[in-house]
C-alpha cells in the first residue's frame, strides 16, 4: 500500500502517521524527519537546508526529489509506505510518478486557527522524534519524553513568523495538489480535526482497514 499524507502543517500527518504504521507495518518516511535529522547530524544536506526549514520556506525540489527517490529504493519500502510532506510541489508529484505509483492520497482537513493552536504549543523529543503538544498531548513529565527520557525541543519553524510563512506556502505551492489528485481519482479527503483516535479511525475507515 502507497499512501500520501497531505495537509497544512500542523494538520497530524506524523502524528496519524506514527499511530497508523505499526497496524499497516508501513515504513513512515516524513521528508520534513529526514531534513531534520540532516540539521543534527550537520551533513552537507543538512548545512543547505537549515537557513530555509527555519524560516518555513521549502528545500528546493531537486534536493528532496533525490532524497526521496534514494529513500523509496531502500529493502523496507518494497511492499509500500506512507509518504508524510511528499510531494509538496507539482513537480514533486510529477517526479514522484516516474519513481512509484500511488495508491491513495490521504488529504487532512484542518481550519488555520487549529492548525496555529496545534504547532505553537507542539514539542518534539530530540532523540526519538516523539511528537507533543503541551495541552493536547503533554508528556508524563514536562519537557522530558515518555518513551526514553529525551529532552523536548520546540522546532524552529514552530515560531509565530515561520508558522505565517509555512501556511502561505502550503496555500501557494501545496494546496493545489489536492486538485491534481482529484482529477487522478486517488484523493482522500478527512476531517483532521478531533482526537487523535477519531481522526485514525476515520483515516481506517477511508481506507476500508
Ligand atoms: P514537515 O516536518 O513536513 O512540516 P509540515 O508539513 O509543516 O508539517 P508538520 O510536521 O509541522 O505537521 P504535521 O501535519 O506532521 O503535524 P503533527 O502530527 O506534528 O516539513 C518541515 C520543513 O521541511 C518544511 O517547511 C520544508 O522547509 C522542509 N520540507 C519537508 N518536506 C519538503 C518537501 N517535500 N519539499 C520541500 N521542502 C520540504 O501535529 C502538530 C501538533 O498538533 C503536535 O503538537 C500534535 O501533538 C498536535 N496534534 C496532532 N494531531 C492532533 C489532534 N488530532 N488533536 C489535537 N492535537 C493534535
Ligand atoms: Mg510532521
Amino acid at each position: 500500500m502507497k499512501l500520501i499524507f497531505l495537509g497544512p502543517p500542523g494538520a497530524g500527518k506524523g502524528t496519524i502517521s506514527d499511530l497508523a504504521v505499526d497496524k499497516l507495518g508501513l515504513p513512515h518516511i516524513s521528508t520534513g524527519d529526514l531534513f531534520r535529522a540532516a540539521v543534527k547530524d550537520g551533513t552537507p544536506l543538512g548545512l543547505k537546508v537549515k537557513g530555509i526549514m527555519a524560516s518555513g520556506g521549502l528545500v528546493p525540489d531537486e534536493l528532496t526529489i533525490a532524497l526521496v527517490e534514494e529513500r523509496l529504493a531502500r529493502k523496507d519500502c518494497a511492499k509500500g509506505w506512507i509518504l508524510d510532506g511528499f510531494p509538496r510541489t507539482i513537480p514533486q508529484a510529477e517526479a514522484l510518478e516516474k519513481i512509484a505509483g500511488v495508491d491513495t492520497v490521504v488529504n487532512f482537513d484542518v481550519a488555520d486557527a487549529i492548525v496555529v493552536d496545534r504547532l505553537s504549543g507542539r514539542r518534539m523529543c530530540r532523540s526519538c522524534g516523539k511528537i507533543y503538544h503541551v495541552k493536547n498531548m503533554p508528556p508524563r513529565k514536562e519537557g522530558v519524553c515518555d518513551v526514553d527520557g529525551g529532552e523536548l525541543y520546540i522546532r524552529d519553524d514552530d515560531k509565530e513568523a515561520a508558522i505565517k510563512v509555512r501556511l502561505e506556502t502550503y496555500r501557494k505551492q501545496t494546496a493545489p495538489l489536492i486538485d491534481w489528485y482529484g482529477k487522478k481519482g486517488s484523493l482522500l479527503t478527512i476531517d483532521g480535526v478531533g482526537s487523535p483516535t477519531e481522526v485514525l479511525g476515520r483515516f481506517e475507515k477511508a481506507i476500508g482497514r
